[in-house]
């Protein structure tokens, strides 16, 4: 049952970066707030869309900053929700997607406040499209899967079946998987996936320094290596890559993407 005497908390996704990726419901949202609480990976073009007034507070990682906890901001929204009418709580991509939307929506629910989601264009989609990538095609991906590759630091949590997968799905679409790469690769090549298949890595999609470099899976890591791939990136690997349209990709917005872990 939610309480009425508390404010709602909006749980938005802000896109990949590019402003203009925005969805209306999320631009209408962060204009109307008292309260905004955000992430890393959240230009600055877009935390300006809040009106005057607005208390904006920042929760997220970066470089040479410590995080907030996830604790701290489930109990930081909830006391916030006492005091405000509208909170949006601004996640970069979609918050259902390796964002910790859930834990933060369970958390709040059972507090009595109102939350509402409003999705956001996750970035494993947006990178493939501004680079021309189709992730499924009648000829060569028939499914897609999105996965974490920050596994393993916590064992209580589900762990990733690469060798599994390697099996299981047409084309792989790994978030946060440039610092765990050697040991992704291996999984996979170990399972059958051939080092000829075709993989690619993208950073700082739809924004200002945005790349992409195509190669092979067996050369993946010393490409990343090489050419300083580093995060935010997103690693996908599949025969799809093939099909990649170079000419229709969409130029990157000229904001900049803040520098996260
Ligand atoms: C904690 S996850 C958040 C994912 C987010 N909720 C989403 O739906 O896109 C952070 C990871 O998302 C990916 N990412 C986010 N924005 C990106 C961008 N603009 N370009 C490339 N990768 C990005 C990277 O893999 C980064 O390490």
């Amino acid at each position: 049952m939610n309480d009425e005497k508390l404010g709602t908390v909006y749980l938005v996704g802000s896109g990949p970066g590019d402003p203009d990726l925005l969805t209306v419901k999320a631009s209408r949202l962060l204009s109307q707030c008292d309260v905004l609480v955000y992430d890393a990976l959240v230009p600055n073009e877009i935390l300006k869309l809040v009106k005057k007034g607005c208390k904006c507070i920042f929760v997220g990682k970066r470089r040479g900053h410590h995080s907030t906890s996830q604790l701290k901001t489930n109990a930081l929204l909830l006391e916030l929700a006492t005091h405000h009418k509208s909170v949006v709580r601004l996640k970069g991509g979609d918050p259902f997607v390796f964002g910790r939307g859930g834990e933060e929506a369970v958390y709040l629910e059972q507090k009595g406040v109102s939350v509402e989601i409003v999705p956001g264009i996750t970035s494993g989609v947006a990178a493939s499209a501004y680079f021309g990538i189709p992730l499924t095609h009648r000829l060569a991906a028939s499914s897609v899967t999105f996965v974490t590759g920050h596994e393993g630091i916590d064992k209580r949590r589900p762990y990733v079946n690469w060798k599994a997968l390697a099996n299981a799905t047409n084309t792989l679409v790994i978030y946060m998987g440039v610092h765990n790469l050697d040991y992704i690769v291996n999984q996979l090549i170990s399972a059958g996936l051939s080092p000829k298949i075709p993989a690619a890595v993208i950073q700082q999609a739809t924004v200002k320094g945005q790349r992409c470099l195509r190669t092979f899976l067996g050369q993946l890591v010393d490409e990343v290596k090489s050419q300083k791939f580093i995060s935010p990136s997103i690693v996908i690997i599949g025969e799809t890559i093939n099909f990649q349209v170079e000419s229709c990709a969409p130029s990157p917005a000229s904001v900049t993407m803040p520098i996260s872990f």
